[in-house]
Formats: C-alpha cells, sequence, structure tokens
C-alpha cells in the first residue's frame, strides 16, 4: 500500500482531534490561559459564588485559579462537581477561612460525595447551579448547546470555553445577535494548547513528560460585561466599488479581513466570523451569517438551506453580515449633498 500523501495525513489528523475534543474527552485548560481572561473580570467575582460544574477538580486549573485567587477576588463561596461515567461522583468546596488559620487555600476545602454521577444536567448538579451566580468552565463541546441552554434556563452569568464554530449554532447566533452572549478578551488566531491525560496515545507535543494538544478556534464565550468590547474599532478604509465586491448569491459586499470593513458603507457587509472579537455593539448590528461547509464536516443542521458565501463564483469560508450604525445610509447621505 502506497504512503499517505502530507495532505491525507493532515485531513485524518485533523479528522481525529476533531473527534476527541467534541467526544467530551479530557482537554485540561491551563492555568496561564485561564489568568489571561479571568484578569479582565476581576470586579465580577466579589461576595458571589462560584461554580465550576464540568472539572475534575483534583486536576483542574478553574479550580487551582479560584482556590488561589480566593480572597484577592472576595468570593463569597467556590464550588466545583466531578463528573463520572456511570458511579457517584462528588463535590468540592470552600466556603472561605473553615479551619480559622488566617487564610483560605486547600486546607479549607471540604469534600462530601454525591448521590449521582456529577453530570451537568443531574437534579444535584442543578441545585448547585440555581444557588450559583457565576459558572466558570470548559465544558464537554459536544453537549455545548445544551450547555448554554441550561445557563440561559436559570439565568446565570457564565464564562466558559468553546469554539468559534460555535458561532453559527442557530441558538448561539441567535444569542449572539440579541447581544446577550459574546466572545471573550483574549483571542489572537493562535492554538491553544491543552493538557492531555498521559494514557492518550497521540498527541501534538510532550513536554517535561506531560502531553499536550492543541485546538484550533478555541475561544471564550461570556455574558459578563468587560470594557473593551464598548470601545470602537478603528476603520480606516473607504468604500469603493472595485474592490469591496458583492456575494453571488446574497445582497452584502465581501470583506475578507475585519480592519478593512470600509467607515463609510452604510449597507450590508460580510465579514469573518473573527470579527465578533473587535464587535462593539453600539457600532455594529448582527444580521445574519452565511456560509458553505467544510468537506471535513459535511452539511450540518445549521449550514443545510445557508446562502453559499461566494463571490464571482469562488466559494468563500463563512461570513457575519454586519451593518455599521454609526454610517449614514446611502439615501440620507444624498440628501446632505
Ligand atoms: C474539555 S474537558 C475540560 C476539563 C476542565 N474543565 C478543564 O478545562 O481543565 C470537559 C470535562 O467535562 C467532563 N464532562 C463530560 N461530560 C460531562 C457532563 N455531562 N457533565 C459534567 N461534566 C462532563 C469531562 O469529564 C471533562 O473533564
Amino acid at each position: 500500500m502506497s504512503e499517505p500523501k502530507n495532505t491525507e495525513k493532515k485531513a485524518s489528523n485533523k479528522l481525529l482531534w476533531k473527534a476527541r475534543w467534541a467526544k467530551n474527552d479530557e482537554f485540561y485548560t491551563q492555568l496561564s490561559y485561564i489568568e489571561k481572561e479571568l484578569g479582565y473580570y476581576k470586579d465580577h467575582f466579589k461576595d458571589k459564588v462560584v461554580f465550576c460544574n464540568c472539572d475534575d477538580p483534583e486536576e483542574s486549573h478553574f479550580w487551582k485559579y479560584f482556590e488561589m485567587n480566593f480572597e484577592h477576588l472576595g468570593i463569597k463561596k467556590l464550588v466545583s462537581t466531578h463528573f463520572e461515567d456511570e458511579k457517584p461522583s462528588y463535590k468540592l468546596e470552600i466556603i472561605g477561612d473553615g479551619n480559622h488559620n488566617g487564610k483560605v487555600n486547600n486546607l479549607d476545602i471540604i469534600k462530601t460525595p454525591l448521590k449521582q454521577n456529577g453530570d451537568f444536567r443531574s437534579p444535584e448538579c442543578i441545585e448547585i447551579l440555581q444557588e450559583a451566580d457565576i459558572v466558570v468552565t470548559n465544558p464537554p463541546f459536544s453537549l455545548f448547546r445544551e450547555y448554554v441552554a441550561q445557563l440561559f434556563e436559570y439565568e446565570k452569568k457564565f464564562i466558559i470555553i468553546g469554539n468559534l464554530n460555535a458561532i453559527t449554532y442557530k441558538e448561539i447566533f441567535k444569542l449572539i445577535k440579541e447581544n446577550k452572549v459574546w466572545p471573550g478578551c483574549t483571542f489572537d488566531g493562535r492554538n491553544i494548547w491543552f493538557r492531555i491525560p498521559d494514557s492518550y496515545e497521540t498527541y501534538h507535543k510532550i513536554e517535561n513528560g506531560v502531553k499536550y494538544a492543541f485546538v484550533a478556534g478555541t475561544i471564550w464565550f461570556t455574558n459578563l460585561d468587560y470594557d473593551k468590547r464598548h470601545e470602537d474599532f478603528i476603520l480606516y478604509k473607504t468604500y469603493n466599488e472595485s474592490e469591496y465586491t458583492k456575494y453571488d448569491h446574497y445582497d452584502a459586499i465581501n470583506v475578507d479581513k475585519t480592519k478593512d470593513i470600509p467607515m463609510d458603507y452604510a449597507g450590508t457587509i460580510g465579514v469573518p466570523i473573527t470579527f465578533l472579537l473587535k464587535y462593539n455593539p453600539a457600532q455594529f448590528e448582527i444580521i445574519d451569517w452565511i456560509g458553505r461547509y467544510s468537506i471535513l464536516d459535511g452539511p450540518t443542521e445549521e449550514t443545510r438551506g445557508k446562502q453559499l458565501a461566494q463571490v464571482k463564483w469562488k466559494p468563500i469560508y463563512k461570513r457575519i453580515i454586519i451593518r455599521n450604525k454609526k454610517t449614514l445610509t446611502p439615501n440620507l447621505s444624498l440628501l446632505w449633498k
């Protein structure tokens, strides 16, 4: 049998990691990544009950972050539940300086068995959720829609890890459009590295005996406000018909890079989904999304029936359709002349 070509190898690797990531596998978030994002929300945690509900507290750096910063953030209570496939699990809690030794640390941890398996949907975990103010974790990606729906059902604040792909899920896009969910602060387009269990045979790198894998397009989702999302994104280009072509099947101009959005165009504009990292709801309105499915995914519930993002018969990647709220409509600007 002939050796697989490089491109075939790449595609099968991509599939393998996509499947692993989607299948609730153990991808542990690194402390540095958590610290970088959560640093933007410091004021939100004072007197709050924080719940990490998809974490093995003995492994989780989310737990570690809040345990270490309990006093600094002024947290009222920290709870984490651990998930087991088919047996009862446990929860860990810190409710301040329980042992009265003058500081909050791992000596204050209270471990209690659960009757159920720690599934975030189990009645026991829902009871804890109801008592919580802010949920922070990296939930299993295959259950992402269900996970977010539950957060909204119980009206919780949250900072969670997901993937850029989730932006075009019907339910998630609706929440983004309605300004009820937005991406977090830290995304620079680079792959995010997760620690993975030693037992995994495949990995992307090994450092000091620890295995790591990366997942492209990892981002944070939140409904906690932060200053940066209210800053206008500075635009410097102006519209001209030859540079900004319209899509073949959709009435909007195509923009390949968010920074190239023309400042004076009042109509509908298609931008890459990474635009959301620059999205200020006072500056732009989100209208729709268009796009073709990736060959690796095949058509999904979301992409079936969607308009192709195609310019001069050339298909391009998914686009979010926006309008610049701060530009005068073309008709009005004519009146001004
Ligand atoms: C992507 S890993 C993230 C682990 C941890 N939150 C972190 O970031 O280091 C997702 C975790 O969710 C757990 N999990 C899977 N299904 C779950 C469920 N139904 N309820 C709660 N946790 C679940 C998995 O065991 C896994 O540890």
